[in-house]
């Protein structure tokens, strides 16, 4: 019989997570070696690779990382020259977004003010890199056991946004997030049935995870999720183990909600 154990284990895969550096990848490179599979991290210039690198190495798996602005075209050349040199890719967990700040000119601002050069910019990161990289990788991934793609898209790619949980507050929901993660759902079911049989292609929606923004638009967030409360990084654990490893190895081309709930109502 195969066991529950034997079919979470990673030892000896190598797993891919971009955006490693930022709150959500350091949960899900964590979990990834905490299972096993040796891990090379991939983020912008300056972000903390080598720190989380360091905090990693309890785990007892190899760890190597790279750095690369997804948004620039030729790093991402040479980050897929880089990536070729393993000989195996067993996951490639995409998780880098461009998520704008409340500062960036043409981004949380009223539709009138957004910007095309912003929307651009999103997508590039959002969509045309997570084309570029799984394309430049795929071949080495049909030849490597249990292999699969996850990418990280939102419950924005699924619902339209609630405009009174943003009244009063600086945050907002641009169309060019919204829209880039629509389109990174639908990438992944048409990469699904493109790369099926050896690569099991999944997107996982998280909704909106707690960072301290505003009462109003947390009591407001929290009134329309069933589970009453907003995502922490430690939710994403559970799904992340079931989909990069073999316990999910007969499940391709699905969108995962980790949202408490905010999508049943
Ligand atoms: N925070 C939320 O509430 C939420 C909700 C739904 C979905 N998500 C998604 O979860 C994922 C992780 O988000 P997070 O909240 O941890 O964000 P974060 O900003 O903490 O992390 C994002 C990471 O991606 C990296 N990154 C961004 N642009 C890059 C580029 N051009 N090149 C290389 N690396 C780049 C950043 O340096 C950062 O380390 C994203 O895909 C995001 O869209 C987040």
């Amino acid at each position: 019989m195969t066991s529950i154990k034997s079919l979470v284990n990673m030892k000896g895969r190598n797993a891919i997570v971009t955006g490693a550096a930022g709150h959500l990848g350091k949960v899900i490179s964590e979990t990834l070696a905490e299972l096993g599979a040796n891990l090379i991290l991939i983020d912008r210039e300056n972000s903390s690779l080598e720190k989380l690198s360091l905090d990693l190495k309890n785990y007892n798996v190899k760890i190597h990382y790279f750095q690369s602005n997804l948004e620039s075209s030729s790093e991402r050349k040479e980050l897929i020259l880089y990536l070729n040199k393993f000989t195996n890719i067993n996951v490639l967990v995409n998780n880098a977004a461009f998520v704008g700040t409340a500062e960036l000119e043409g981004w949380a601002v009223s539709f009138l003010e957004q910007t095309v050069e912003t929307w651009r910019r999103a997508v590039e990161v959002n969509l045309t890199s997570i084309f570029e990289l799984t394309q430049g990788i795929s071949t080495l991934m049909q030849g490597s056991q249990g292999a699969n793609i996850i990418n990280i898209a939102s419950i924005y790619g699924q619902y339209a946004p609630k405009w009174a949980l943003y009244e009063g507050t600086n945050m907002s929901n641009p169309a060019a997030y919204a829209t880039s993660k629509a389109g990174l759902i639908q990438y992944s079911r048409w990469l699904a049935t493109t790369l099926a049989p050896k690569v099991r292609v999944n997107c996982v929606s998280p909704g909106g995870i707690f960072r301290n923004q505003p009462d109003s638009f947390v009591t407001k967030y929290i009134e329309n999720t069933p589970l009453n409360r907003m995502a922490t990084e430690k939710d994403f654990k559970g799904v992340i183990a079931f989909l990069a490893s073999d316990l999910s190895e007969y499940v391709t081309g699905q969108n995962i909600s980790v949202d408490g709930g905010w999508g049943i109502w």
